[in-house]
C-alpha cells in the first residue's frame, strides 16, 4: 500500500530524516513512535507531499508518488489528519465534513458516506449545525477524522489522534480506529501513547534521532526491555 524508501529529509541545510524505510500493506494499522522531535511529523509531511525529500522514494499502491502535490494523493485515496487537525471553526460540524468528500462527484456517494460517518461518531451529527470551533477538543477530533473518512480513503494517516485530549476522549478515539478495520482501510498513525497504540497496532516503527531504530510486530515491541523502558514507563 505505502512504501517509503531511503527517504532524507532536510529543513534548509539541518537534516532531520536519514534514511527511513518503511513498508505498509493493505488493511494493516501500523504505528511509527518516537519522542518529542523523533521526525514522525517529519516523515508524515515528507509522503504527503507537503515537504519535499532529498532523497529517497515514496510508493503508493506500487506507483511512485514522490514530491506529488498533496491535493493529488488526496485524489488518489490518501486521507491526511495532521496534528493540527485542519478544521474550519467558522464553518458548520457538516460544511466541513462535506469538505473532506471535495473529489467524490457522487451526491448518492457522499451522502452515504456522510451517514456512514455520523453512524460512527453519533456525537457529530448531533452537532451537525454546531460551528466547529465551538466544538470540544475530542469533538473536533472526531469531526477531523470523520473529514478524512468521507473520502473512502484507502489509506488514512494520523498525526497524534489523541493529543491533548481528555481520558475518555482518548478511548473513544481509540476505539474508532479499531472499527476502522472494518473499513477496509488502511491507517497509519503516529502516537506518542504506546500502550494504547500498540494495543490497536499489528505492527509499529520506532523512530529516533529521524532515523527508524526499531521494527516489529506490536506485541514483539511491547515485550521488548528497551521499549518497555524508553517507551511504556516500565523497568
Ligand atoms: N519547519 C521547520 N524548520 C526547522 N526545523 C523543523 C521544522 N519543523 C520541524 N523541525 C525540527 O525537526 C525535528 C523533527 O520534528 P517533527 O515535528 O518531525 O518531530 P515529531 O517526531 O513529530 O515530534 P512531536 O512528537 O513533538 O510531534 C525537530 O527537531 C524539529 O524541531
Ligand atoms: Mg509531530
Amino acid at each position: 500500500m505505502l512504501r517509503v524508501e531511503n527517504l532524507d529529509v532536510a529543513y534548509g541545510h539541518l537534516q532531520i530524516l536519514r534514511q527511513v524505510n518503511m513498508n505498509i500493506n493493505n488493511g494493516e494499522i501500523v504505528a511509527i513512535l518516537g519522542a518529542n522531535g523523533a521526525g514522525k511529523t517529519t516523515l508524515l509531511k515528507s509522503v504527503m507531499g507537503l515537504l519535499p525529500p532529498k532523497a529517497g522514494k515514496v510508493f503508493y499502491r506500487g506507483e511512485d508518488v514522490t514530491g506529488r502535490a498533496p491535493f493529488e494523493l488526496s485524489r488518489l485515496g490518501i486521507a491526511f489528519v495532521p496534528e493540527e487537525r485542519n478544521i474550519f471553526q467558522a464553518m458548520t460540524v457538516e460544511d466541513n465534513l462535506l469538505l473532506g468528500a471535495y473529489f467524490v462527484k457522487d451526491k448518492a456517494k457522499i451522502r452515504s458516506n456522510l451517514k456512514e460517518v455520523y453512524e460512527m461518531f453519533p456525537r457529530l451529527e448531533e452537532r451537525r449545525k454546531q460551528l466547529a470551533g465551538t466544538m470540544s477538543g475530542g469533538e473536533r477530533q472526531m469531526l477531523a477524522i470523520g473529514r478524512g473518512l468521507m473520502s473512502k480513503p484507502h489509506l488514512i494517516i494520523l498525526d497524534e489522534p489523541s493529543m491533548g485530549l481528555s481520558p475518555t476522549n482518548v478511548l473513544i478515539v481509540f476505539q474508532t480506529i479499531k472499527t476502522l478495520t472494518s473499513q477496509e482501510v488502511t491507517i497509519v498513525i503516529v502516537e506518542q501513547n504506546v500502550d494504547a497504540t500498540l494495543n490497536v497496532a499489528s505492527r509499529a516503527y520506532v523512530m529516533e534521532h529521524g532515523a527508524v531504530v526499531m521494527e516489529g510486530s506490536s506485541q514483539e515491541l511491547s515485550q521488548n526491555d528497551y521499549v518497555k523502558k524508553m517507551y511504556l514507563g516500565q523497568s
